[in-house]
């Protein structure tokens, strides 16, 4: 309780005129809306009220002046970060989230190997998508957990990237917002996705953001239109708070790259690293960098030359050093593996993402509460991917576990996920659209 409220301080609104008035689908004004997300980080605003705020916001959506201020008010509730004095261009990409999504780790030691500091703040993984921190922390040593100085350090220094754990005092009030949507079926709102998201990001400090707003059945829009709309919102909210922002609509119905799990996800961003890696993930990297880097008044950058001359790898492996990891040693490999056979000769025609991730996840490499660990080395890797011809007998995936016992469940997430045919599948590119303000 605040000193105010100890004093019987009088609250300048009701809760229930603000949730009527949405619920009734006016247009909240700017200090109620305000007020409703200070009162309710307080406590004075209880969570059955928000729950039906934000259900009222699901249903009957806000207009962008109020998702601006809704906004605001959630980077209000905590600190604001500022890079002004690293004197370097400050560039920082957020993904929506995906199945086999590592990106993160081979592009920002990629973008700061020109000279631009990244401040990569993620999250660990909860459900099918995967977390940042934890595929690094299956390398020995590698630490997430790096105080203000620390990372301002980093970034500063040579090595110019750093990928750590968001601190609590960003956004409080998104904390406890998106805990509540989370068990209130209120996640999947456009206004609160977006502010939610952009919030953190426009709290962090960053000049320059890059989103990567994924659409398909791996992603958190499952459809095009609506991943356009979110991608639009997030880019206005960038705009309006001073950060220049761009999106890109990415294609998440197939896994991206062949790894999907924690340490062979490192391993893949290594050989992204390395000039090598698949095509997709190598065609995705470069793609966010060069959205990155012409933020950052660099947009004849020669990104493919960086992966292909060790100068991004050399970032990457000083990078690790600096949080305590040994980029060089051996990454856990797993005890159990299964193996899944083509049954017949053919061409790959499908590998639905939400299977494979769901299958990851319960290999051990995801978490089901916030609390479990992850394990490392569980995970899937594909020998095979849509478009590709195989033979009978000829092994499509590799599951991998700590345990021979989770296999079943895992098998089971992947019937009916994927499938081989006689014509190949049309394919678009990864990156469908370009969106900007
Ligand atoms: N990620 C966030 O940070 N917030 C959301 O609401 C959804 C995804």
């Amino acid at each position: 309780m605040t000193a105010a409220q100890a004093q019987g301080a009088i609250e300048p609104f009701d809760a229930i005129d603000v949730i009527r008035a949405k619920r009734d689908g006016g247009a909240v004004p700017e200090a109620a809306l305000r007020w409703m997300v200070d009162a309710y980080t307080r406590g004075y605003v209880s969570d059955a009220q928000m729950a039906s705020f934000a259900m009222a916001i699901f249903q009957r959506g806000m207009e962008r002046d109020e998702i601006r201020v809704l906004t605001d008010a959630m980077i209000a509730s905590g600190e604001r970060m500022s890079f002004a004095s690293l004197g370097k261009r400050t560039v920082d990409k957020h993904s929506t989230g995906g199945v086999g999504d590592k990106i993160t780790l081979p592009l920002a030691p990629l973008v700061a190997s020109f000279g631009v500091a990244v401040p990569q703040l993620s999250g660990r993984g909860l459900g099918h998508t995967g977390g940042t921190l934890d595929k690094l922390e299956s390398i020995p040593g590698w630490r997430a957990a790096l105080s203000n100085e620390e990372m301002f350090a980093q970034m500063q220094g040579d090595v110019g990237a750093v990928i750590c754990a968001a601190g609590s005092g960003l956004a409080p009030a998104d904390k406890k917002l998106y805990a509540l949507r989370d068990v209130t079926g209120t996640v999947e709102a456009i206004p609160l996705i977006a502010s939610s998201i952009m919030s953190k990001k426009i709290a962090e400090g960053t000049d320059a953001l890059v989103l990567d707003v994924k659409f398909g059945s791996g992603a958190f829009m499952q459809d095009i239109d609506r991943a356009r709309e979110l991608a639009r919102t997030m880019v206005a909210l960038g705009t309006d708070s001073g950060v220049a922002t761009t999106a890109l609509l990415t294609d998440m119905n197939v896994p991206l790259g062949l790894a999907i799990g924690n340490a062979n996800e490192v391993r893949e961003s290594v050989e992204i690293l390395a000039g090598g890696g698949p095509s997709d993930v190598r065609e995705l990297t470069i793609a966010l960098a060069r959205e990155m880097l012409a933020l950052a008044g660099q947009p004849d950058a020669d990104v493919e030359a960086a992966l292909d001359d060790g100068r991004a790898m050399d970032t990457w492996k000083a990078m690790i050093r600096a949080q305590d990891g040994d980029p060089d040693a051996a990454l856990p490999t797993a005890r159990e593996t299964h193996q899944v056979l083509a049954p017949t000769d053919g061409i790959v025609t499908r590998m639905d993402a939400l299977p494979f991730g769901v299958a990851a996840w319960r290999l051990g490499a995801g978490r089901a509460r916030a609390q479990d660990p992850v394990i490392f080395e569980a995970g899937i890797d594909l020998h095979a991917k849509p478009g590709d011809r195989v033979v009978a007998g000829q092994p499509l995936f590799t599951l991998s576990a700590a345990d021979d016992a989770r296999f079943g469940r895992a098998l089971d997430a992947l019937e009916g996920s994927w499938a081989i045919g006689d014509e190949a599948p049309v394919t678009g590119p990864i990156v469908r659209e370009r969106i900007t303000a």
